[in-house]
């Protein structure tokens, strides 16, 4: 067994040297340069405290509610593709890990294991995230089966009308499993000889005429509140409050989509001040410490979601793996909690940060 990792980053090097390259390149890369994957973490070292001293934090509690759902921490797990990748057991151990935490797992898409079987397999919270496909009856009927299976909200990823540049993947010529959730469903197989076959699928099958007049359709089609996830703008923040949406995800899609999009802790106060408490906000991209989820809940995220450390934690030690990752995280939390003078998160507020703008005036 490999040694016992004290942080998420230590996961990220028992995933490398557990997966063959292809895979691990697939969950590690960003878009082109990759200049927003390490501004995504970078953008969080550069945010600092202002804690309150002499306040009573004996007793701390990290629980709060997304969507009516009490978890038991700000911490939720991102849609990540293709778990079969980092482990034979797929969604099934990450689902498990997130009933374990008690935590929220948004299942991706494009995931190795089917709707069912991961509903089958533990009764965490489970939102199911969408993409929406050129044949809107495809969709139509995953939507129904989420429903159906007891999934209790969608999440619709909105920042992918093409699948952005993933070099690493198209010089591994990274080539994925058929979807489970679309067996049977695709008449045609969509295949590429001239590098990732994933780009190539993706842009075969994904609707980029998708755009806000289709959130009506997607209303009429479901009953399950709709998140939006992908939003860095307050123009966009503010036509989603309009078209109704339940909450807003802020999002660079773990920096592989659009290269130089902004880090998403950088973006997400614009969308905060935009949308004024009227949907919750939740953000992810980079979060790998828990001083990061505290900044995060500081600039006005109801929570975090965390992606690549769920699968490196899945590739390192399966659903064990999964479980210390957001254990780890929530303990570096509170502790953060306790030494910024934050007994409960309704305690933390935008005044425990300073940002680097506040620093130079
Ligand atoms: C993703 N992400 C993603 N998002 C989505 O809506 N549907 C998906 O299928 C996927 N797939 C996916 C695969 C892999 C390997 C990664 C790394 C990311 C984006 C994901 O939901 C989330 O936005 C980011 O991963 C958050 O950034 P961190 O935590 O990975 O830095």
């Amino acid at each position: 067994m490999a040694a016992e990792p004290v942080n998420l980053n230590e996961f990220q090097e028992l995933a490398r040297l557990a997966l063959p390259k292809m895979y691990y390149d697939f969950y590690a890369g960003g878009a082109e340069d990759e200049h927003t994957l390490k501004e995504n973490v970078e953008a969080f070292h550069r945010i600092t405290f202002r804690s309150r001293i002499l306040v009573d934090v004996s007793r701390i509690d990290l629980s709060t509610t997304i969507l009516d759902y009490k978890i038991s921490a700000p911490i939720i797990i991102a849609p990540t593709a293709l778990h079969k990748l980092a482990n034979p057991e797929g969604e099934v151990a990450t689902a498990r890990a997130a009933a374990s935490c008690n935590t929220i797992m948004v299942l991706s898409f494009t995931s190795s294991s089917s709707i069912e079987e991961v509903a089958a397999s533990s009764n965490a919270v489970r939102f199911y995230q969408l993409y929406v496909f050129k044949k809107r009856d495809i969709t139509a009927t995953l939507v129904q089966r989420a429903e159906r299976n007891g999934f209790k909200a969608l999440v619709l990823t909105a920042d992918t009308p093409r699948l952005g540049r993933r070099e690493a993947d198209i010089k591994n010529k990274m080539i994925t499993p058929p979807l489970k959730n679309l067996e049977g469903l695709l008449s045609t197989k969509v295949s590429s000889d001239t590098g990732s076959n994933f780009e190539a699928d993706a842009n075969e099958t994904m609707d980029a005429s998708l755009s806000w007049k289709d959130l009506e359709w997607l209303r009429s089609i479901t009953n399950l509140p709709i998140l939006i996830k992908g939003i860095l703008t307050r123009e966009d923040a503010i036509k989603a409050v309009e078209v109704g949406v339940a909450g807003i995800i802020v999002s660079n899609h773990g920096a592989r989509q659009l290269d130089y999009s902004p880090a998403t802790i950088s973006a997400l106060e614009e969308v905060v001040h935009a949308v004024k408490g009227r949907v919750p906000i939740l953000m992810d991209g980079g979060v790998r410490r828990g001083t990061d989820v505290f900044k995060a809940l500081a600039l006005g995220a109801q929570a975090v979601l965390i992606g690549r450390p769920v699968v490196y934690g899945l590739a390192a030690k399966g659903e064990y793996g999964v479980r210390r990752v957001i254990e780890m995280l929530k303990d570096e939390f509170e502790l953060t909690m306790a030494l910024t003078g934050c007994p409960s998160v309704k305690h933390i507020t935008r005044k425990h940060v300073r940002t680097e703008q506040e620093r130079i005036h």
